[in-house]
């Protein structure tokens, strides 16, 4: 088979080994395999490069996508995707993998109507696709949080101070449910756990009363402002705050073990369904192994609330 990779939306750490393996995997069961470049957006102006096993050499360590990514508002356009199935076509390529969150997996569910063979790999931060347990780069993007909230803890402490730290995740709360956990938060704040403020206010001042020297809210984007929070927790509790927004940082670095390995199991798995004539699915890891469901029952829906939720309430 011909078959093709792109990577689309938000880059995360552990693209490149998805690619990696999808280029490794497929040389292994001797098919071509193409790299297009940017996301949707080369898919339309036909920018592809043909991979072999050397050209992904080094790439498994590597942060960001080395194909890049774009987000194509064109591609939503029913004509566009017209004229990038015709490329595919031109070319002979016989499937499509695509690496990237909801917005990718949207795209491919609408491409396939136009009979286009897709599989599609969860990549992205947020950890915010159903389907599958964990997304590739989210471990990576956790231990950079964590990191992040140690560090504001030594300064916080030096000087009795509360840190609220601001994570990435859309409507996802699990970047910063897991890292505040592992950092030790006082108070995650999430779209799926809001924030109960007098009672957050209650604790801290309690927590000053009884010589804390320091505090860490942690709290995903879009929520509200964190500097406005910090300033209101400073007025009502006296606890001296400050608001750090991690922003980009959380995307950026070299994939940690966990997202190399998925990757990795991710791309030789989407091969492996391409070999059994299976595609118009996306690939999940649910409890420890691989799995594969159609976009229909992954795109759009919610994953249940996280167990770790029950652990917040006992340990922040
Ligand atoms: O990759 C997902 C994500 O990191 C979200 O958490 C964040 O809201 C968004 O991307 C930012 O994306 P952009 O690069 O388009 O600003």
């Amino acid at each position: 088979m011909k078959i093709a990779v792109l990577t689309s939306g938000g880059d995360a750490p552990g693209m490149n080994a998805a690619i990696r393996a999808v280029v490794r995997a497929g040389t292994v069961y001797k098919h071509e395999i193409f790299g297009i470049k940017d996301g949707y957006a080369g898919l339309i102006k036909d920018d592809m490069i043909h991979l072999t096993s050397n050209s992904v050499s080094g790439m498994l360590s590597l942060g960001g996508t080395f194909l890049g990514t774009a987000r194509s508002a064109e591609f939503l356009d029913e004509n566009v995707r017209k004229v990038a199935a015709e490329n595919l076509k031109n070319r002979g390529i016989d499937a499509l993998i695509v690496i990237g969150g909801d917005g990718t997996y949207r795209g491919a569910m609408e491409f396939s109507r136009l009979g286009v063979k897709i599989i599609g790999l969860p990549g992205t931060i947020d950890n915010d696709i159903a389907g599958t347990d964990f997304t590739i780069g989210f471990s990576t993007a956790v231990e950079t949080i964590v990191d992040a909230i140690d560090k504001l803890r030594d300064t916080s402490t030096s000087h009795q101070r509360c840190s609220i730290v601001e994570t990435m995740g859309r409507r996802c709360g699990d970047l910063a449910l897991f890292a505040g956990i592992c950092g030790g938060a006082e108070f995650i704040i999430t779209p799926e756990n809001p924030m109960e403020k007098e009672l957050m206010f209650k604790r801290l001042t309690e927590h000053k009363e009884k010589g804390r020297r320091h505090a860490i809210v942690v709290i995903t984007e879009k929520i509200l402002d964190p500097h406005a929070l910090a300033e209101e927790i400073t007025e009502k509790t006296g606890f001296a705050s400050r608001a750090t927004v991690l922003g980009y940082i959380q995307r950026g670095g070299s994939p940690c073990p966990e997202d190399r390995i998925l990757g990795s199991r991710m791309g030789t798995y989407a091969v492996e369904l391409l070999n059994d004539g299976i595609y118009g699915v996306c690939v999940g890891v649910r409890d420890s192994r691989m799995v594969h469901l159609p976009f229909a029952n992954v795109v759009g829906q919610t994953r249940p609330k996280n167990e770790l939720y029950k652990l917040v309430k006992k340990v922040s």
